[in-house]
């Protein structure tokens, strides 16, 4: 489904250029659950990002379902991660003057469906996370978790083939982070979800099927 070929990012900064990608390869089949894991600094969530197509690579390709990503037109990246990405980010950057409600129906309105039908499948996914009862709260009056899982929500509203999770279930109860994986695990059953995650539980990377190690912009296999 996907392939990662030489895949290099570098950042300019005052002080010089930072390697934070060196050349990765990384293959993963439809329907597969991965976890990323390594040190802070490894260079996770620049691969998640590059993985997301919300940023440009230094080198290197990535191909989706065929297609290399980087040779999308801006319009036609944005349409593909529309359709095929659903991304929960490492802070979990909701928009703060919306609801929960309007923050999960933010990509279907961008895809253009009717506001019914963006209401009633963000309605849905909210009830899916356990949120059902908090649908009229802005993020600064939920806590950290129910945040947590209203980015869930949002990244799972448009029904996309991958989902890209940078650290999930950081701020989440053991309990609640039980009840993501198991919806994880349902949308795995019933759609064949993609999953790449990056995580530091170890329950979380054994519940995937594959867990890839990063140290230093490199992959690591032990
Ligand atoms: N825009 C940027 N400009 C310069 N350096 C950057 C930029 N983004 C990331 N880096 C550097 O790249 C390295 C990897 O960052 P990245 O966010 O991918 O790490 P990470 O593995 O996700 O870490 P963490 O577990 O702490 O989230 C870091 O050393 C960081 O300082
Ligand atoms: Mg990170």
């Amino acid at each position: 489904m996907i392939t990662v070929r030489n895949l290099s990012k570098s950042f300019t900064t005052d002080r010089g250029v930072v390697e934070v990608l060196k050349q990765v390869d990384l293959d993963i089949s439809a329907g597969e659950r991965i976890a990323v894991v390594g040190s802070s600094g490894a260079g996770k969530t620049t691969l998640m990002h590059l993985l997301g197509g919300l940023d440009r690579p230094s080198s290197g390709s990535i191909s989706f379902e065929g297609d290399d990503i980087f040779h999308f037109s801006a319009g036609e990246l944005d349409a593909f991660r529309n359709r095929c990405i659903g991304f929960v980010f490492q802070f979990h950057q909701l928009l703060p003057e919306f609801t929960a409600l309007e923050n999960v129906m933010m990509p279907a309105l961008i895809s253009r469906i009717t506001a019914t039908e963006a209401q009633a499948k963000a309605t849905q996914m909210l009830k899916a996370v356990g949120l059902g009862h908090r649908l009229d709260h802005k993020p600064g009056q939920l806590s950290g978790g129910e945040q947590q899982r209203v980015a869930f929500a949002r990244s799972l509203v448009m029904s996309p083939k991958l989902l890209l999770a940078d650290e999930p279930t950081g701020n989440l109860d053991s309990a609640t982070s039980d009840e993501i994986l198991a919806l994880l695990d349902q949308l795995h059953a019933e759609h064949d979800l993609t999953i790449v995650v990056v995580t530091h539980s170890e329950k979380v990377a054994a519940h995937m099927d594959r867990v890839v190690h990063m140290t230093d912009g490199c992959f690591t296999f032990v």
